[in-house]
């Protein structure tokens, strides 16, 4: 009898670990603790033990019975957390999550909405190489190799010859050399330059802009950078072309527009100047015409390049280029 006792009990022990379904513990109650169950019929069998050994077997056949009880119920409650759980999950009146949507980057945003003003405007859209030979970057924008300009953008030299462009200008020469005119294009890209700070990264966005024709003047110049600043910043945003520098442009003119954030009453964002930089601009030297083949005499035309991260930042009042290539989405998230 106590074998018996410790048998059924061992035998149902071993089969509870492997139930996992509320329907098999039934089956598992029945089978020992149910009325026809194998303890209920040993606990029948106390009668036919001999009168000296009822106490300990009786105590025994107790112990078993109260065991198997409380291993049943554990079991029991874990099935039934388990259920209650999965019911939690799959909850089907639920809505749908929506998976997270994406957007364009800030600065492929501005470049886009740069692109389509000039687009309007008539210009086509190109693009061209980041990785570009000395000859286009420099040499044929009239920067020879022992020109002072370049010092302002000394670069990444991949060789002698093969720099990372420091500008969208060699756009300039790769169009006008495999069209003639008229020409009118902007050719948006990146650009690299070895200067890293709070209002610089050594890769930034440059949209480049070309106009030939018979006839193009400063007027025409003026007149289609006046159109973009106020497509861009709004009608009543006031701009000033002021006298600069630049190798392949004769005159040459930087364009300010008042500044977006003090409008003009000096702030901290534009040095309390009231104006901000936004463009150089100027009407294409004839050198570069002569490098290209086309004839000076006959054809003249303006060219521009604008910063898109400084555009995009002034835009959104932002005065940390670095963020825009941080990826922190927390900050991507409000554009
Ligand atoms: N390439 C110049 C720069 O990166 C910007 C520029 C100035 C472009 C005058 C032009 C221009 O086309 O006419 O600093």
């Amino acid at each position: 009898m106590k074998n018996e006792l410790n048998k059924v009990k061992r035998k149902a022990l071993e089969e509870l670990t492997s139930i996992a379904e509320p329907l098999e513990l039934e089956l598992w109650r029945k089978r020992y603790l149910g009325r026809k169950g194998l303890l209920t019929l040993l606990f029948k069998r106390l009668a036919e033990v001999p009168k000296g050994e009822k106490p300990t077997i009786g105590k025994l056949a107790n112990k078993v019975k109260e065991d198997l009880t409380r291993e049943f119920q554990t079991v029991a409650n874990s099935l039934a957390a388990r259920k209650a759980e999965e019911e939690k999950v799959l909850d089907i009146t639920l809505p749908g999550r929506r998976p997270p949507r994406g957007h364009l980057h800030p600065i492929t945003r501005t470049n886009g909405e740069i692109c389509a003003i000039f687009s309007r405007l008539g210009f086509g859209v190109v693009e061209g190489p980041e990785v570009e030979l000395d000859y286009y970057n420099f040499e044929a924008l009239n920067m020879p190799k022992d020109h002072p300009a370049r010092d302002m953008q000394d670069t990444f030299y991949v060789s002698d010859n093969v720099v990372l462009r420091t500008h969208t200008s060699p756009m300039q020469i790769r169009v006008m050399e495999r069209q003639s005119t008229p020409v009118s294009i902007v050719a948006p890209g990146k650009v690299y330059r070895p200067d890293s700070d709070i209002s610089h990264t050594p890769m930034f966005h440059q949209i480049e802009g070309l106009l030939v024709d018979k006839g193009v003047s400063f007027g025409d110049l003026k007149g289609t950078l006046t159109t973009f600043v106020h497509l861009m910043f709004g009608r009543d945003t006031k701009l000033r072309f002021r006298p600069g520098f630049f190798p392949f442009t004769e005159p040459s003119a930087e364009v300010d527009i008042q500044c977006v954030i003090c409008k003009g009453e000096g702030c901290r964002t534009c040095s309390y100047t009231g104006w901000l930089e936004i463009l150089g601009s100027g009407m294409v030297d004839p050198e570069v015409f002569k490098i290209v083949g086309y004839d000076p005499e006959e054809i003249s035309g303006f060219a521009f390049g604008v910063g898109v991260e400084r555009i995009a930042m002034l835009k959104s009042g932002l005065d940390d280029i670095r963020l825009f290539f941080e990826n922190d989405i927390r900050f991507l998230k409000q554009f």
